[in-house]
């Protein structure tokens, strides 16, 4: 029986472990973590992640084929082959501080296991740094669906027998479940660049769009026919094209920024600079969304209440890495505002903990961590357990995630319970302005017409 261990526990070293173990029966697997609390909630019927399909995938083989552990060492030990799925932060300080990729927890993981093998092992990069590599594109709420049928996978080995026969073994692995056309073998430095360009390509496209629901606000057009329009040219396809509050994630601005600084270590500020505006555009269509709040409501939303639906990056996941709400909510609390927050999938402690960090430690330990004033940020908010409470008596709403509930909500009766004039503003384009006009509201919806 080939035995696969897996390093770090998170929303990549979860899923995909869990998938592979449900598609090769043969193999066992272990999922093991330096977080004692992770393990156990994955040993527990509340799984440390939410994503769908992925309880139904864990219960079919957690203590058959998948196992999740705190023994690093035993099971680095008996595994035939490690994956490294640890976080790979941006840098906080120092060489490179705020672009480079903080390499401390793979470095880590990589010492521990030429500590404790004592026999050949292959070794699988999965987090995204430039060394090497079998990058992971799976994306959150969707990541059981992209691990069974994946666009691609894609392995870097070397190019020496040792490392040709390394991929070869891995691949038989992927081969269980992936056809063999959409399994790529490259060097090394391809994978990982792959991996860069193909998240920087994504959040390209998301900015570029976010560029021109600036503009259509301006004249009049409206966002979403403009990328209609546009993604009906075979070329640029219809995918990724909605406009939003910004995006947000782990990933996307992590990987750019890393992707900058290697251009910069290769002496390309041309490039670098490049990448770095599809970032600016990013935190621009946060700060103009907070802009537009504010002057909207006579210039000011001090001790108003605001409402805030979804603090969630995306649908479907209660990740708030890099959610978009957080520079939102930060830029409202920063005028001033009550905000109250309702989102499915988020607790109130993760909401408290993310409006008090600084930009970058969120994916770095505690003991690092220096919280900006947590009390001012506690009296200022207040988390819900439904929208309609933390509607209740707001000024103003703001759509920051685009829950499927949220489309359903009886906004007729949310209108009832606001101050007027009542505010709604759609920083996903969940709701339709026109009804809402009726209803009662004014409309803000990004890139639509006012
Ligand atoms: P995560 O923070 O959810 O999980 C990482 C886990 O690694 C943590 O639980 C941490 O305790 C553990 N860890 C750290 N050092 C360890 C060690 N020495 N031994 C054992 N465990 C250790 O991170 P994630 O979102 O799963 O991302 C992991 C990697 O995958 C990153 O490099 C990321 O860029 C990449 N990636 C993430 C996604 C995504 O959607 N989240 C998608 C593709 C690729
Ligand atoms: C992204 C990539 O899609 C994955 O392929 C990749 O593996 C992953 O990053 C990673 O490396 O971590 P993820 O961040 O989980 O996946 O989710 P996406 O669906 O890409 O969404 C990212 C952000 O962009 C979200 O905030 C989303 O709301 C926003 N978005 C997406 C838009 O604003 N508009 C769109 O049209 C699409």
């Amino acid at each position: 029986m080939v035995k696969i261990c897996c390093l770090g526990a998170g929303y990549v070293g979860g899923p995909t472990m869990a998938v592979i173990a449900l598609k090769c029966p043969s193999v066992q697997v272990v999922v093991v973590d330096i977080s004692v609390a992770r393990i156990t909630a994955w040993n527990s019927n509340q799984l440390p992640i939410y994503e769908p399909g992925l309880d139904d995938v864990v219960k079919q083989c957690r203590g058959r084929n998948l196992f999740f552990s705190n023994d690093v060492e035993k099971n680095i030990g008996e595994a035939d082959i490690i994956f490294v799925s640890v976080n790979t932060p941006t840098k906080t300080r120092g060489l490179g501080a705020g672009k480079a990729a903080d390499l401390t927890y793979w470095e880590s993981a990589a010492r521990m296991i030429a500590d404790i093998a004592k026999s050949d092992k292959i070794v699988v990069e999965k987090s995204t740094v430039p060394i090497l590599s079998n990058p992971e594109f799976l994306a959150e709420g969707t990541a059981i669906k992209d691990l069974f049928e994946p666009d691609r996978v894609l392995i870097g080995g070397r190019e020496t027998p040792e490392g040709k026969k390394a991929v070869e073994t891995l691949k038989a692995v992927y081969a269980n479940w992936v056809p063999e056309d959409r399994i790529i073998t490259t060097n090394l430095w391809s994978a990982e660049l792959s991996k860069l360009a193909a998240n920087a390509f994504l959040a390209q496209r998301i900015s570029s769009v976010n560029a021109i629901s600036a503009l259509c606000e301006a004249t009049g057009a409206n966002v979403a026919e403009v990328a209609y329009a546009v993604g009906k040219d075979n070329r640029i396809g219809p995918k990724f094209l909605n406009a939003s509050v910004g995006f947000g994630g782990s990933c996307f601005q992590k990987d750019i920024l890393n992707l900058v600084y290697i251009c910069e270590c290769h002496g390309l500020p041309e490039v670098a600079n490049y990448w770095r505006q599809v970032i600016k555009i990013n935190d621009y269509q946060k700060s103009r969304f907070v802009n537009r709040v504010v002057s909207s409501m006579f210039n000011t939303v001090a001790e108003k209440k605001i409402a805030v639906l979804g603090f969630a990056f995306k649908k479907d996941t209660g990740d708030t890495r890099e959610t978009p709400a957080i520079d939102v909510c930060k830029g409202l609390l920063g005028d001033k505002a009550r905000v109250s927050i309702f989102d499915p999938q988020v607790t109130e402690e993760q909401i408290q903990r993310d409006l008090a960090l600084n930009k970058f430690d969120w994916d770095h330990p505690v003991h690092l961590l220096q919280p900006t004033s947590p009390t001012a940020v506690m009296k200022q908010v207040t988390v819900t357990s439904d929208a309609y409470e933390a509607t209740k008596g707001a000024h103003g709403v703001c759509i920051l995630t685009e829950w499927d509930e949220f489309k359903k909500l009886d906004y007729a009766k949310i209108f009832d319970n606001m101050q007027k004039p009542a505010f709604l503003f759609d920083g996903r384009n969940v709701v339709e302005p026109e009804k809402m006009r009726k209803i009662g509201f004014i409309v803000y919806s990004i890139g639509k017409p006012l």
